[in-house]
This record gives structure tokens, sequence and C-alpha cells, in this order.
């Protein structure tokens, strides 16, 4: 199989960029986050379509899923031409939730629904059964799961013979694993990143500040292009216009190997969420 990075730099990168999934759709390589995107949510998403976002991500409990149906319905982009994302809670029954979460979208369907994080026993082979039957009666074109570890998909896997499209995980230079991208790369599923910014939290870290500076960007876009080139799909949230902006302006400079490798030399197994990487 090609190696992804180097994939996606032979593809010639840009926002409408997609990757090829394992079921034969595609997915683009960016997307908006809306966790806590509460404020104004209808007007953000109308922007952000306009702006060219192909992919939104959400999920039953941000509370924000009402307000990008709304959105959505304001917005002159046509729903096939962006993507959908939205997930079910571990103690939900995925069927009837996935459900709801549609009539909250105001959506007939959606492009990918997740498991959102594992049950505290087990793998929650009935979560992934619900949406295995979502899949099949069209509520959802592709299904997969978040924050999930190579033995938990490998359960599922075992218990179904169905392999989730994407694992969605927090991964930032600071906080990834070799492991999982070698896992997620052989297996042919995508690695959705989530908290690509750190929350933040590391934007004025030395190294990524000297490296933002090289290239006349901001920090926030150093993340965010180490994904793209590491074949990694990043979710940046930014509630404020400039921010929406400065995300997706990201496709007129190439990182080099070494910064590559510098960056990914940053990996501590760094959480913002403050606790452990729930995947490794
Ligand atoms: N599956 C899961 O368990 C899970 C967990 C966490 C997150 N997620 C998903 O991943 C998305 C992103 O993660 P996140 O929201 O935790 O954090 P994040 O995207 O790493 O960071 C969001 C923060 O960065 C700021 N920001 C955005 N663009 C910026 C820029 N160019 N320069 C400086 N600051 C910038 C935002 O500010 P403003 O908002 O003020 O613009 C916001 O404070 C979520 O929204 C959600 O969709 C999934």
């Amino acid at each position: 199989m090609m190696d992804l990075r180097e994939g996606m730099r032979l593809l010639n990168m840009n926002l409408q960029s997609r990757i090829q999934l394992r079921t034969g759709n595609s997915m683009p390589i960016i997307g908006l986050g809306t966790w806590q995107l509460t404020k104004d949510t209808a007007e953000i998403i109308e922007e952000a379509l306009a702006l060219g976002y192909p992919m939104i991500d959400t999920s039953g409990d941000y509370g924000t899923q009402p307000g990008i149906g709304q959105g959505i319905k304001q917005s002159t982009v046509e729903r096939d031409s962006f993507y959908l994302i939205s997930k079910v809670e571990e103690d939900d029954d995925a069927y009837a939730a996935t459900r709801k979460n549609l009539e909250e979208l105001q959506q007939n369907y959606v492009d990918l629904m997740l498991i959102h994080r594992p049950p505290r026993n087990g793998a929650g082979i009935q979560l992934w059964k619900g949406l295995i039957r979502a899949q099949q009666d069209g509520l959802t074109k592709d299904i997969g799961v978040s924050n999930y570890s190579i033995e938990l998909i490998e359960d599922l896997i075992g218990a179904t013979g169905v392999v989730p499209v994407a694992n969605q995980i927090e991964w930032s230079p600071f906080g990834h694993s070799k492991e999982m991208l070698r896992y997620a790369e052989k297996n042919d599923i995508v690695i959705q990143a989530y908290s690509p910014l750190t929350r933040t939290e590391r934007l004025d870290d030395s190294n990524i500040q000297e490296i933002a500076e090289r290239h006349e960007k901001t920090p926030a876009q150093i993340f965010i292009r180490w994904n793209l080139q590491l074949g990694t799909v990043p979710l940046p949230k930014a509630n404020q216009k400039e921010h929406l902006h400065e995300d997706i302006d990201v496709f007129d400079f190439e990182l080099s190997d070494e910064e590559m490798t510098a960056l990914d030399a940053l990996n501590e197994h760094y959480s913002c969420l403050g606790r452990e990487l729930s995947y490794v």
C-alpha cells in the first residue's frame, strides 16, 4: 500500500481533496469541529459552508445539532457537496440514537456515524451492530469509532467482520501514536484528529512558533498542515471568523521532511483533555 504521507503529497492537496475509504466512498481531508460551537451556531455553519469547509463534525451530546441543521438549511451549498459526521453515546441504543441525531440535524442521512467512545466494559458489540443496521437502512453512509484502541477495534471486527472506516482520536504533534498510525494504514482505517490544535494549549510552543515563522504561517496552521501531510484528517473547531478562515488557509505551503520529522518527535502522548490519550 502506498505510504499515506507520500500519497497525500502526490495528490497535490487542496480543500476539495478526498481520501478513498475502504467501502468505496470517500471523505474530505479536513473538517470543522463543533464541540462548544454553541455561539451563533447556524451562522457559523452557513459561513463555513460558504467558505468551502467540506466536512462538519458533531455529536448528539454537543448540543449543536439543531443549530447545524438550521445552518445547513440557510446555506445555498447542496447537501451532497459536504460531509456530515455525528456520534452515538456508549449507553445509547445505537439505531434509535442515530434516528434521533438525524431528527435534530433535520437530515435524512449522515455520511459517517461513530461510536463516541467505547463503553466501560467491552468493545460495544451491540452498539456496533446497531450502527451496522443503521448503515444498511441508509441512515448513514459509513460507520466508525472514536477513542478506540487497536485491541477494541479488533474486538469489533472479530465479532461482526465489519471494519470501521475511521477512528476519531485526540491527535497532535504532542500527542499521537506511531503504532496506531501503522495499524490504521494497514487496515485502511482513516484517523480523524480531534483537538488538533490542543485546544490552544500548545500553540505557543517555541518549536511550533519557529516553523510557523519560517513559513509565515500561524502555529494553528502548522498543526493542521502536519496532519494533512501525515494523512490524518484534522477537525479544528473555530467560533471566531478569523480562525474559520485561517484554519483552511493551509494549502499554499509545505512542511519539509525535516520539519515533519521534528514535529513527529514532539510526541509525549500529551492530552489537552487532562487525561491519558484514550487509545494508547
Ligand atoms: N470524538 C471525541 O471524543 C472528541 C473529543 C474532543 C473533540 N472532538 C471533535 O474535535 C473538534 C476539535 O477539537 P476541540 O474543539 O477539542 O479543540 P481544537 O480544535 O484543538 O481547539 C479549538 C480551540 O482553538 C481555537 N482556534 C481555532 N482556530 C484557531 C487559530 N487559527 N488560531 C488560534 N486559535 C484557534 C478555537 O477558538 P475559537 O473557537 O474561539 O475560534 C478554540 O478555542 C471538536 O470541536 C469536536 O468536533 C471529538
